[in-house]
C-alpha cells in the first residue's frame, strides 16, 4: 500500500530548463545589486510557484531544496494549511499593523504564547522571550545569564548609587569582566555581542571589537561512531577538562553556550554523554547552560529539540531558537526571570504574523507526525550517504546525521565547492558548512522519494569528478 505524500500536489520532480542561475536570475541580480549586495544570492525564486520541497526559480527551473533557506523552511513552500489560514482570514488580526508586543499586544498573541508555543516548550523551561532573529535570541539569553550572576554576587541587594554611576560610564566593577565560554567552530550570530561567542570563521569577526571570552575545543566526533570510540572519548574528555579548569579558575564565567550539532562550523557532533557532563558541571557551579537550538530546533533532528536526545540529568537553563520557528527567542527556567521589567526588552519583541504562522506550522507538525517522518527519512538519508561514501571513498567521508540534519564531507574545500556547483546545475539546491562539508537542512516534509532523487544527483556529480561516465547514474 502506498501512503499519500505529506505534501499534496508537489511537482513530479526536478526540471532543469537553463543553467542555474539562469538568464532571468542574472538580469535580476544586476538590478538588485544597484541597491543591495546581491553577491551571495544563488538565484531568484518564483515565490508563488514553488511548492513543497521544490523551489521554482524565475527561469522556470524546478529545484529540489536540501538547504531550506539555511534551515528555515519547516513545511516546504506554500503549504496548503498556511495558504488556507491566510486566505480564510486566520491572520487578519496580525496583518493590519505590527504591534510593540511588550506594550499593547493583541489578545490573540496570548493564545499563541500559552497555546502552541507552550506545547512545544522544552521540558522544564516554562518561560519565554520572543524576538526576531537568532542573534538577538542569543544576545538576550547571554544578558539573562549576566543578570543571574550579578544577582548572585549582590546576594539579592539592590545596586549601589556608585554601581549605577559607573554603569553610565561603561566601567562596571565585577561586570565588564563577566564571560561566556563558547566552543571552537561554534556559530551564535553576527551581532556585536553574539559575535564574541561565534568562533566559526575569522571573516565573520574581522575588524569588530570583541570580548575576550574563553574558547574550548569542540570535540568533533569521527564517524562511524562505533569505529572511533577511543578517539571520540579522548577528545571529549579533553574538552570537558578544559571547561572544568576554566570554571575553577574564573568565577566571572556566567554562561556556557553550545550548539547540539555545530551547524555553520561543519556539522560537528558530540556525544550525549558529553552534553550531560557539561550540564552537570555547569549546574554544580551555577553557570548558565545555554543550548543554542537556532539551527537544530523545530524538528529537523527527528525530535522537536535536538537536546531531547541527550537524556540530560536536568533541563538546560536556556534554549535559544529561530529559523524554522519563524521567530527568534528563547525558553528559560523560571528562576532566571529578571527581577525588574524592561531589562530584556525591545520594540517589537517578536512578530505576531510569524507567531500566527508558527501556530499553524506546529498544528501541521502534530497532525501529520512530521517529526516521525524526519526520523524515518533521516535514517534512509544517512544510509544512502554512507553508501555514497563507500562507493567514492576518495571523494566523500564522514557521512553523518540525526534525523535529516545530515552532512557528508568532501575531499577538500575546492571539491566541496565543485560538488555544490555541480548539484546546482542538476537542479539540487545544497549548501556547505565548515570548510568541506555539504549539509542537509530540508523541510520536514522531505520523504524517501526526495532522498532518492537527491542521492541520484550526488552519484552523477561524483562520477563526473572521479572520471567515471556521468550519464550512467541519472534516473537510476
Ligand atoms: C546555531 C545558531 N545560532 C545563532 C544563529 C544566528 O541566527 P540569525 O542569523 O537569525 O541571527 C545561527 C544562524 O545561522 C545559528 O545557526
Amino acid at each position: 500500500m502506498t501512503t499519500p505524500p505529506l505534501f499534496p500536489d508537489e511537482p513530479a520532480g526536478i526540471h532543469v530548463a537553463t543553467a542555474i542561475p539562469g538568464p532571468k536570475s542574472e538580469e535580476l541580480r544586476v538590478r538588485h545589486a544597484r541597491v543591495q549586495d546581491a553577491r551571495t544570492v544563488h538565484f531568484y525564486q518564483d515565490a508563488t510557484r514553488s511548492r513543497g520541497n521544490y523551489i521554482v526559480d524565475v527561469d522556470g527551473n524546478t529545484i529540489l531544496d536540501l538547504y531550506g533557506h539555511i534551515a528555515c523552511v519547516p513545511l516546504g513552500y506554500n503549504h496548503p494549511a498556511l495558504l488556507d489560514a491566510w486566505r480564510g482570514g486566520r491572520f487578519d488580526w496580525a496583518a493590519g499593523y505590527r504591534p510593540a508586543l511588550g506594550i499593547a499586544p493583541p489578545a490573540e498573541w496570548v493564545g499563541i504564547v500559552d497555546g502552541a508555543l507552550s506545547r512545544v516548550a522544552p521540558k522544564g523551561l516554562t518561560q519565554l522571550v520572543t524576538v526576531t532573529t537568532g542573534a538577538e535570541a542569543v544576545e538576550n539569553a547571554i544578558k539573562t545569564a549576566f543578570v543571574r550572576l550579578a544577582r548572585k554576587r549582590r546576594e539579592g541587594a539592590a545596586p549601589s548609587a556608585e554601581d549605577l554611576r559607573l554603569t553610565m560610564l561603561n566601567r562596571q566593577p565585577h561586570t565588564n569582566d563577566m564571560k561566556v565560554i563558547s566552543f571552537e567552530g561554534g556559530f551564535h550570530g553576527r551581532s556585536l555581542g553574539s559575535l564574541s561567542a561565534t568562533r566559526s570563521k575569522a571573516i565573520h569577526k574581522l575588524d569588530f571589537p570583541a570580548f575576550e571570552w574563553p574558547v574550548v575545543a569542540f570535540p568533533a566526533n569521527r564517524f562511524p561512531l562505533t569505529e572511533n570510540l577511543e578517539y571520540n572519548n579522548e577528545i571529549e574528555a579533553r574538552s570537558l577538562a578544559s571547561v572544568r579548569d576554566l570554571l575553577d579558575a574564573d568565577p566571572q564565567i556566567a554562561a556556557l553556550i553550545i550548539e547540539p550539532i555545530q551547524g555553520e562550523g561543519g556539522d560537528r557532533h558530540a556525544s550525549a554523554a558529553f552534553f550531560c557532563e557539561l550540564r552537570r558541571i555547569s549546574a554544580e557551579r551555577q553557570v548558565t547552560f545555554i543550548v543554542d537550538e537556532v539551527q537544530t530546533g523545530a524538528g529537523g533532528t527527528g525530535r522537536f529539540w535536538a537536546h531531547e536526545g541527550w537524556d540530560l540529568p536536568e533541563p538546560p537553563d536556556i534554549v535559544t531558537f529561530s529559523k524554522k520557528m519563524q521567530l527568534g527567542g528563547y525558553y528559560f527556567r523560571p528562576e532566571l526571570f529578571p527581577a525588574e521589567p524592561w531589562r530584556i526588552f525591545n520594540t517589537f519583541l517578536g512578530d505576531p504574523i510569524r507567531g500566527a504562522q508558527l501556530e499553524v506550522i506546529i498544528e501541521v507538525m502534530e497532525r501529520d507526525d512530521l517529526i516521525g517522518n524526519v526520523a524515518r527519512t533521516g535514517d534512509l538519508l544517512v544510509r544512502e550517504l554512507s553508501g555514497l561514501q563507500a562507493r567514492y571513498p576518495g571523494l566523500f567521508s564522514q557521512a553523518r546525521g540525526v534525523g535529516t540534519y545530515a552532512a557528508i564531507d568532501a575531499r577538500d574545500p575546492a571539491t566541496r565547492d565543485a560538488i555544490v556547483r555541480g548539484l546546482q546545475q542538476l537542479g539540487v539546491e545544497a549548501g556547505g558548512s565548515g570548510d568541506r562539508s555539504i549539509r542537509f537542512r530540508p523541510a520536514l516534509v522531505f520523504e524517501a522519494r526526495h532522498v532518492h532523487e537527491a542521492i541520484d544527483r550526488f552519484h552523477h556529480v561524483a562520477r563526473g569528478l572521479s572520471g567515471q561516465p556521468a550519464s550512467a547514474g541519472m534516473g537510476a
